[in-house]
Parts: structure tokens; sequence; C-alpha cells
């Protein structure tokens, strides 16, 4: 099966060094199909030119979030849900242009900040319906992990919101690419309380408890982390121009 990878992203300072850090990764995973969704209007020059020079299959499709949905750079992040026009936009990629028939694969919602080891696509290869497995650094805890009985899911292993059907982040599931064919209207949805996005599509899916599948040695092995990276402040260029009438090369990008 191939491993459809869905990941938002946008513009930022920290972008480019995001996605490549992401991308070499992936270089070590075999049969794998990137999508990467700009949240923007139009596909920016850096995303096209940075994957002009990528080694593996993609997809590259943009949507913008509405403006009264974006997060501005005061808010608090977890204000606003992000990523979820752009992992839909992927959605709807997957089911026109993939055949039900013929196509076997597994679709991963994968975070262009998070850090993935390649192990972890080995372990979701295999998913039936639903892999599940811990993620380290999320929810304010050293990880969070379903808790597994032989190979079964039992109970989950988190402190915020445990009353939610799936308290799992993002990268904690891979899902079979057939089951989106087979609920042609699970979507994300803007609509969602707070850390319900994750839950909402694998109702939406027709899954429960009974069909996921843990992963990583039972769910005893971190394989995925959460991690953010700082926001850069580019504190310097203003007074860099003050005291020798320009900053840096415009044209260099970062
Ligand atoms: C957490 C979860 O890990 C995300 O999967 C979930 O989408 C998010 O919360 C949420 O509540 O919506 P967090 O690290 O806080 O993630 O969020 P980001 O990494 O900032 O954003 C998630 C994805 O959306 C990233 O791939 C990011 O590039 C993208 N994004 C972010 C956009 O496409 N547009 C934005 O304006 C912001
Ligand atoms: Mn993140």
């Amino acid at each position: 099966p191939t491993i459809y990878l869905i990941t938002p992203t946008y513009d930022r300072i920290e972008q480019r060094a995001e996605l490549t850090r992401l991308y070499y990764t992936l270089l070590h995973v075999p049969n794998i199909h990137w999508i990467l969704v700009e949240d923007s209007d139009r596909k920016t020059d850096k995303v096209r030119r940075f994957l002009a020079n990528c080694q593996i299959p993609y997809t590259h499709l943009n949507v913008a979030t509405p403006e009264q949905l974006k997060l501005k750079s005061s808010d608090p992040n977890w204000l606003k849900p992000r990523g979820v026009l752009q992992r839909n936009a992927g959605l709807t990629w997957i089911r026109s242009s993939l055949d039900k028939q013929t196509n076997r694969g597994v679709v991963y919602f994968a975070d262009d900040d998070n850090t993935y080891s390649v192990e972890l696509f080995e372990e979701m290869r295999s998913t039936k319906k639903v892999s599940v497995w811990p993620v380290g650094m999320v929810g304010g805890l050293r990880y969070e992990s379903p808790i597994c009985d032989r190979n079964s899911v039992t109970g989950w292993e988190v402190y915020f919101k445990p009353d939610r059907p799936f308290p799992i982040d993002m990268a904690g599931f891979a899902v079979n690419l057939q089951l989106f064919f087979d609920h042609p209207s699970a979507w994300f949805s803007n609509n969602v309380q707070r850390g319900y996005q994750e839950s909402t599509i694998l109702k939406l899916l027709d899954v429960t408890m009974a069909d996921l599948e843990p992963r990583a040695e039972k769910c005893t092995k971190i394989l995925v982390w959460h991690t953010r990276t700082e926001k850069y402040k580019i504190k310097n260029e203003a007074k860099l121009k003050l005291k020798r009438g320009k900053g840096t090369n415009p044209n260099i990008e970062i």
C-alpha cells in the first residue's frame, strides 16, 4: 500500500526549514505520496520551487482559510482550528484522483512541524481500518497514548478532555484509504469544539474502539513527536537598516 501523507502548510519565516526537515524524513520512506496543501489563495513560488526539487511523488494543492477563521499572531494558538480546509482539500484530491477498486493505501495527516521517525511509516502501512500509536510531547504530558490490552485499545492515557470519543492527536493515527471511499461525507470541520477534529473525522468514518489497531509495539514506543518550532523574531533587521542604510539581501530566500 501507498502512504498518502496530507500536510497543511502556511507561509511564515520557518516554513522552508520545516518542509526541508519533513522532506528529508520522507526521502527514507518507500512508496509514499506527499500531498502538500498551502493555506493560501494561490500557490506560492516559495513552495513551488521547494517541491520542484523534491525527489518523491507529490501533489501541490492550495486553499485559503477564510479571514475570520485565521489565527492572528497575537492569538493563543488553540483559539482556532488549523489546517482544516487544507486537509479537506487533500481528501478531495484523494477521492477524485485515486481509484477505489485498484488503489491500496493508507492516509496520514502529517503536520509540517512535527518530528516523524522513519519506522512510523512502516508501522502504519499495514493499517486495515485505523491504526493508532502514542505521540510524544503533546497534551501537556510527556506523551499521550492509547491504552492497549493485547491487540485492542481499551482506553486512553490523556489529561486533556479524556471524554472525547477519540482523545488522540492528529499525529497519532492513520486510516485505510478505502474508508474514505466508503464514507464520502467524512470531512474535517471548522465548527467543532477545540480538540474535537480527530474525533469528528473518526466518527464520520464510522470507526469504533474495536476497529483501532495498536502499533509501535502495542503503543509502547514513541515514533512521532508533536514538536513546535519557536517563532523566530526578526528583531535586528530594522536596526541594521538604521545602522548601515540597508537590511540583509531581500532576494535571498530563507
Ligand atoms: C495541534 C494538532 O497537532 C493539529 O493537528 C491540529 O490541527 C491543531 O492543534 C488544531 O487544533 O487545529 P498545533 O501544533 O497546535 O497542532 O498546530 P500547528 O502545527 O500550528 O498547525 C497544524 C497544521 O496546520 C500545520 O501543518 C500548519 O502548517 C497548518 N496551518 C497552521 C495552516 O495551514 N494554516 C495556519 O494558519 C496555521
Ligand atoms: Mn504543530
